[in-house]
């Protein structure tokens, strides 16, 4: 069925088709019958599916990424077509708009999307009031949900760690476990705060505000698959100093290899990060890397490139705990949900 709304949808821009697209799940999801339709058709609930993975229970491994709900507007619908968990944002202190349109791009070709959002979205206090408002609907299904949190592109990197804190702080009550994004491509400088002083500065302030709560929650950080092995092996060491939760790897990458889509067309696209098919084999191989080089003690949320249940089960075979799709999402809809699941249990 997926197949034939993705037939209209592509037919739009892209960003059109993503708004329209949660707009219609908002409405839909509060008609009656609609959630149990959804879950009839989607979601697998079985005991074995279940993750307990840094102190939270997951009821199964496969999560939306973040980016795509970044306002928390549909988390009732996407726990009712099969997630096991929703993260939200990236959500800056302040409301923004992000950068000039068009800055979505599908390269159908590929399988791809490239981007440079630069984290638009509607600010944190809005986006906790969406939060709560779905929380109450949604206290049976009871979905783990992330909170990816990230800096203005008014704040200078100077002041960046102010904003975390910032966005820490207003979703603490709502959320279940903290992404900190130093690695979106479409932030000017961002990345620049994975190198190892400032990362080190941001998460231990982070973590000394979080070890004060009576509850600490799980702080992970999400990483580019652009770092090198030297990198990687800092952002180890810092995992570990900083005693954090875990990683979600990847974001976006900058390269634009792996593409058979005319260089021409994809350079008329422009910046922006590149993600789907093309970035599977990349995003495995950092996992690979850091379940090794940890001796898989950091758990990892597995991201980038699923597009098929086997890319998921590689992933989890990888060193992965749980998997996020956004991608995989956009061209195979919901039924990747529902494969992935069943092809964990049958591996059971
Ligand atoms: C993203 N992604 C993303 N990540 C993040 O941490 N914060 C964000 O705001 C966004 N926004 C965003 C917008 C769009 C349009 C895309 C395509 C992606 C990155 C996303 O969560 C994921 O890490 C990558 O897209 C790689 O996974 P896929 O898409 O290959 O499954």
């Amino acid at each position: 069925m997926y197949k034939i709304i993705r037939f209209f949808l592509f037919k739009l821009a892209a960003e059109t088709a993503h708004h329209l697209t949660l707009h219609w799940l908002q409405f839909l999801i509060k008609l009656p019958f609609v959630k149990s339709i959804f879950k009839l058709l989607y979601a697998v609930e079985n005991k074995k599916l279940e993750r307990k993975i840094f102190g939270l229970t997951f009821k199964n491994p496969v999560g939306l990424a973040a980016g795509l709900d970044k306002n928390a507007e549909c988390i009732d619908a996407f726990a009712a077509l099969g997630f096991g968990f929703v993260e939200i944002g990236t959500v800056t202190p302040l409301a923004q708009p992000g950068n000039d349109k068009p800055r979505l791009f599908r390269i159908i070709q590929d399988e791809a999307i490239i981007n440079r959002m630069g984290f638009n979205n509607e600010g944190m206090s809005l986006v906790k009031e969406n939060i709560l408002k779905s929380a109450i609907s949604n206290q049976q299904s009871a979905i783990i949900i992330g909170g990816n949190i990230g800096k203005n592109k008014i704040t200078p990197n100077e002041n960046a760690t102010d904003d975390y804190v910032k966005c820490f702080h207003e979703l603490y009550d709502v959320v279940d476990y903290f992404v900190v994004n130093v690695s979106s491509p479409n932030t000017p400088n961002l990345r620049a705060l994975q190198e190892k002083e400032p990362l080190k500065q941001l998460l231990f302030t982070l973590q000394e505000i979080n070890q004060q709560k009576i509850k600490p929650k799980p702080i992970l950080l999400k990483i580019a698959p652009d770092l090198s092995k030297e990198q990687l092996d800092d952002i180890v060491e810092i995992v570990f100093e900083t005693k954090l939760a875990g990683l979600v790897a990847t974001n976006t990458t900058i390269s634009r290899d792996n593409l058979s889509a005319e260089k021409s067309k994809i350079d008329s696209i422009g910046a922006g990060g590149l993600s789907g098919k093309p970035l599977t084999k990349k995003s495995t191989e950092i996992i690979q890397y850091i379940a090794q080089k940890s001796e898989n003690k950091i758990p990892i949320i597995a991201v980038g490139g699923i597009m098929t249940a086997q890319d998921a089960i590689d992933k989890l075979n990888a060193g992965a705990s749980l998997v996020q799709l956004y991608t995989g999402f956009i061209y195979e809809g919901p039924d990747l949900i529902k494969a992935i699941n069943q092809q964990i249990l049958a591996k059971n």
